[in-house]
């Protein structure tokens, strides 16, 4: 059967996303850097130079506009815009500026993450998203960023995967520090009040510097299904690690979703995939319909008028023909959702390199490859054909 193809619809968002710590490297003042060399055996092995893009982004970007990509989603790190409590870095601020300056004369339209999980050690110190005063310091931080984001950035988000964060405070609390695994164990509820709170007081910050610039956040989605039975269980489960979330969403220009796999829930909780499922290198169910289910999911939980950007979405793998084949089956999700009206704004695959994932650099969810010595990046073949759909403006709308 073949559906031939769903043009993009007008300024539709086409591009790869990266997250500042994951690719930098050396972003020694921040609290992941900490938890890296703590001799904690949770983390795998340290960020160091990471994909040294903190020197080489603009490799990054020649390569992703080559492909025919239109946008890019980047962070920008706090720990070194503010490395001490109110020091703020004229130069880690030029840096960044010269990032957004060099992704819009690449023809990339710059989005902007403002937090994407780590904070400044000092942060951490005094203890974090729920003590006093945290929500006026991101705020700050946020309207320091002002330099940075003024100008040509027409999308920011202000905090990444807030229901992660809740989730690896809960995580923190029972003595654990790396990253969660699917399901998602429970989150911490003071630090769901608090990064909502932040989110709000950052959009506020944001519409202070440009009113015109589009703001929101990113969620993470597990995809939760239902098993016959266990509807309410299923509801009860996902409310605090995504639809309070999503709720908070209500009123901003956008909202992003972010979707790798999925969870069944049974009456007792979260079921394990079968055994004979493919895996992906995180180990997480291949389900590339995943996306579909997340998108339709947040529509129905922020409603009519917020507009919907896929901002991460991609599988690990060291075969890049599956994650062709994923990234196929995501999209013709992505193309029936536009075709049934859903307001979908754009689509931003994670991740534009091989980067570090969070403890350990072995899932790979790269469109690019990097040499982990001379750091030289090759565009894989799913990069060439994702990044190529964005010459023809067109979905694949059904793989089959
Ligand atoms: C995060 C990324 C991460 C990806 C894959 C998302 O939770 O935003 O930083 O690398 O998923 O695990």
């Amino acid at each position: 059967m073949t559906h031939a193809s769903t043009r993009f619809p007008d300024g539709f968002l086409w591009g790869a996303s990266t997250a500042a710590h994951q690719i930098e490297g050396n972003n020694i003042n921040s609290d992941w850097w900490r938890k890296e060399h703590s001799g904690t055996d949770q983390v795998q092995e340290p960020s160091l130079d990471a994909c040294d893009s903190y020197h080489r982004w603009h490799q990054d970007m020649d390569l992703l506009a080559e492909l025919g990509f239109t946008d890019y989603r980047f962070s920008i790190e706090w720990a070194r815009i503010e490395p001490a409590e109110g020091r703020f870095s004229g130069a880690e601020i030029a840096h960044y500026r010269r990032m957004v300056e060099g992704a819009i004369a690449r023809g990339l339209r710059p989005m902007v993450t403002l937090h994407h999980f780590t904070v400044p050690q000092w942060f951490e110190d005094r203890g974090g998203w729920t003590a006093e005063g945290a929500v006026e310091l991101f705020a700050r931080y946020v309207t320091a960023c002002a330099p940075v984001i003024g100008e040509g950035v027409p999308y920011v988000c202000t905090i990444n995967e807030p229901n992660m964060i809740s989730v690896m405070a809960g995580l923190a609390k029972s003595g654990n520090v790396g990253f969660p695994p699917a399901g998602l164990p429970a989150p911490d509820d003071e630090t769901t009040e608090a990064v909502i709170a932040a989110h709000h007081a950052a959009a506020k910050a944001v519409k202070a510097i440009d009113p015109a610039i589009q703001v929101g956040w990113t969620i993470a989605n597990q995809v939760y299904q239902a098993l016959p039975g266990a509807e309410e269980v299923t509801a009860a489960y996902r409310h605090p690690r995504e639809d309070i979330f999503i709720e908070a969403a209500r009123g901003d220009d956008w909202i992003g979703v972010q979707s790798y796999t999925r969870t069944k829930i049974g009456p007792e909780g979260p079921m394990p995939a079968p055994e004979d499922v493919e895996r992906t290198l995180t180990q997480w169910e291949y389900y590339p319909a995943a996306v579909g289910h997340a998108l339709r999911h947040t529509a129905e939980v922020v409603g009519p008028g917020v507009p919907l950007i896929v901002t991460e979405n991609g599988m690990a793998t060291a075969d890049d023909a599956r994650r062709i084949d994923y990234y196929a089956g995501a999209l013709a999700e992505v193309a029936a959702g536009i075709e049934d009206g859903l307001a979908i704004h754009g689509y931003l695959a994670w991740s534009a390199l091989d980067n570090y994932e969070w403890g350990s650099f072995k899932p790979t969810f790269g469109l690019i490859s990097i040499d982990p010595e001379t750091f030289e990046r090759t565009a894989k073949p799913s990069a060439v054909w994702l990044g190529g759909l964005g010459r023809t403006r067109e979905l694949p709308r059904s793989a089959s």
